[in-house]
């Protein structure tokens, strides 16, 4: 495997950089030491069925089927499209966004690496109506992504474009879709088999924000000629240097202990700043396993959290250097209520020099020997060092490059600091009972439930 670099740097959040204000003092970390133990020993030695499904996923995941099933969907379709929502669609959208050439799907069939590739997680017609009008669906596969096999979204996705196929293309529709769901009685599952579709299955443990690192990410990756061994091979690497009890030598945890810190000293919101654009799917993601993850009106054992005793630290995604421009007002000058996390890497896939005219601008040879990559590089550090100045907490994560195993990495990075940080904050971090709320409503208003007429509004 190649070596693509990790290295976690909390510098930024200790106090004798930003004060003592907002910044940690490593030697604090003593006074929850039993937490720390209890935060280590949920997600390793006394874990819950769907810890253990988390990181035992990357052993059992069934890799030769996965690459069988990619090599006969590369050899026969020019489109592959993903439906799903949520936990079922990000992680694919986020490695394809990582991983992809830019503007891959307009590229000709011999400089791409696959089909071309769309996630629709959206039922707004006037998108996913007018690209599936665009495809040519006698080219097209359809991976139908849904755990519960129920969710409103992607099964409307799914009996639309099964029957535009079926209506063009007769019985033979059923080669156009491939479905990944959970093994159970649920309504994708029992369709699926009775029209003979390929299953692959979800886990049953594996919730959805968690997927990304079964079929659900690596199908359509591996349809994309990705090495997921790779993306594997780097989950692999994170989880075993997270099985150190040593906070300070295991990075998801420590980054979750100073999390839980910074959360305490009143940080409630966690902005993650990728330099570069090809991981904003990816902050999505994180998005999502934040959000979904941590907000929480229960404690672990189901006792209801009131009032300010509720869990909750709302993500950001952000992008640089883009931001600098937007939001940085706000995160220097405005309240003391954000923790922000950067991602930089150092090594570009493409990359050039910088234009000699901006020495004009800036003063002779500033650009000797200097790329766009290491432009983006002082940028991130110009804004890592203006919020050291205004005293504002900031970890940073660098990759060498962004690859499989880089992703693998990173992703397994974020589902152990989530876990960690489940048990530092007493909650747990799987499920989503809340959404689960959302999507009946849905279902009882589909089944005519009055709608509530709101009075107070101004019409114009
Ligand atoms: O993380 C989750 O569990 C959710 O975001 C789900 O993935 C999302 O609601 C879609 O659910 P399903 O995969 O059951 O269609």
């Amino acid at each position: 495997m190649a070596n693509n670099k990790f290295i976690y740097d909390y510098t930024n959040l200790l106090s004798e950089r930003i004060g003592k204000e907002n910044g940690i003092n490593l030697e604090d970390l003593n006074k929850i030491q039993d937490k720390i133990d209890d935060a280590f020993d949920t997600v390793f030695s006394n874990p819950t069925l769907e810890h253990k499904c988390v990181c035992e996923n990357l052993d059992n995941v069934d890799l030769s089927k996965i690459k069988s099933l990619a090599k006969d969907i590369r050899g026969n379709f020019e489109n592959f499209i993903v439906l799903g929502i949520g936990g079922s669609s990000l992680g694919s959208d986020a490695l394809f966004t990582a991983l992809s050439k830019s503007g891959y799907n307009l590229l000709p069939a011999d400089k791409r690496n696959g089909p071309r590739f769309f996630v629709v997680d959206s039922i707004a017609p006037d998108i996913f109506i007018d690209l599936i009008n665009n495809l040519d669906l006698t080219k097209t596969m359809f991976c139908v992504v849904s755990k519960s096999g129920k969710t409103t979204e992607t099964m409307t996705q799914f009996f639309y474009t099964q029957k535009r196929c079926e209506e063009l293309l007769g019985e033979s529709w059923k080669e156009h879709f491939v479905v990944l769901t959970d093994e159970t009685d649920n309504f994708l599952n029992n369709f699926a088999l009775e029209h003979n579709l390929k299953v692959m299955y979800i886990p049953t443990l594996l919730g959805g924000r968690y997927s990304v690192l079964s079929a659900v990410g690596l199908l359509p990756a591996a349809v994309l000629g990705y090495d997921i061994d790779a993306i594997i091979a780097g989950a692999k690497s994170m989880l075993a240097q997270s099985q150190n009890r040593n906070v300070l030598e295991n990075a998801p945890l420590l980054s979750a202990v100073l999390n839980y810190l910074n959360y305490q000293n009143g940080k409630k919101i966690s902005i993650l700043i990728p330099y570069t654009d090809k991981l904003n799917m990816f902050d999505d993601w994180y998005c999502q396993l934040w959000g979904e993850s941590i907000g929480r009106d229960l404690d672990k054992d189901g006792n209801k959290l009131c009032g300010d005793a509720r869990v909750g630290q709302t993500p950001i995604q952000v992008t640089g250097p883009s931001v600098q421009h937007s939001q940085f007002q706000l995160y220097l000058e405005g309240l003391d209520d954000k923790v922000i996390t950067f991602i930089g890497v150092n090594n570009y896939a493409t990359d050039d020099n910088l234009p000699k005219n901006l020495d004009k601008l800036f003063g002779e040879h500033v650009t000797d020997g200097r790329t766009f990559g290491d432009l983006l590089g002082i940028e991130r550090m110009a804004s890592t060092e203006a919020l050291v100045q205004y005293s504002k907490p900031s970890e940073t994560i660098l990759i060498d490059h962004i690859d499989e195993e880089g992703m693998g990495k990173l992703f397994m990075f974020f589902m152990l600091k989530m876990m960690f940080s489940g048990a530092l904050l007493g909650i747990n971090p799987f499920g989503q009972p809340a959404v689960e709320s959302i999507k009946k409503g849905v279902a009882n208003m589909l089944k005519g439930q009055e709608v509530f007429q709101s009075r107070n509004k101004i019409e114009l």
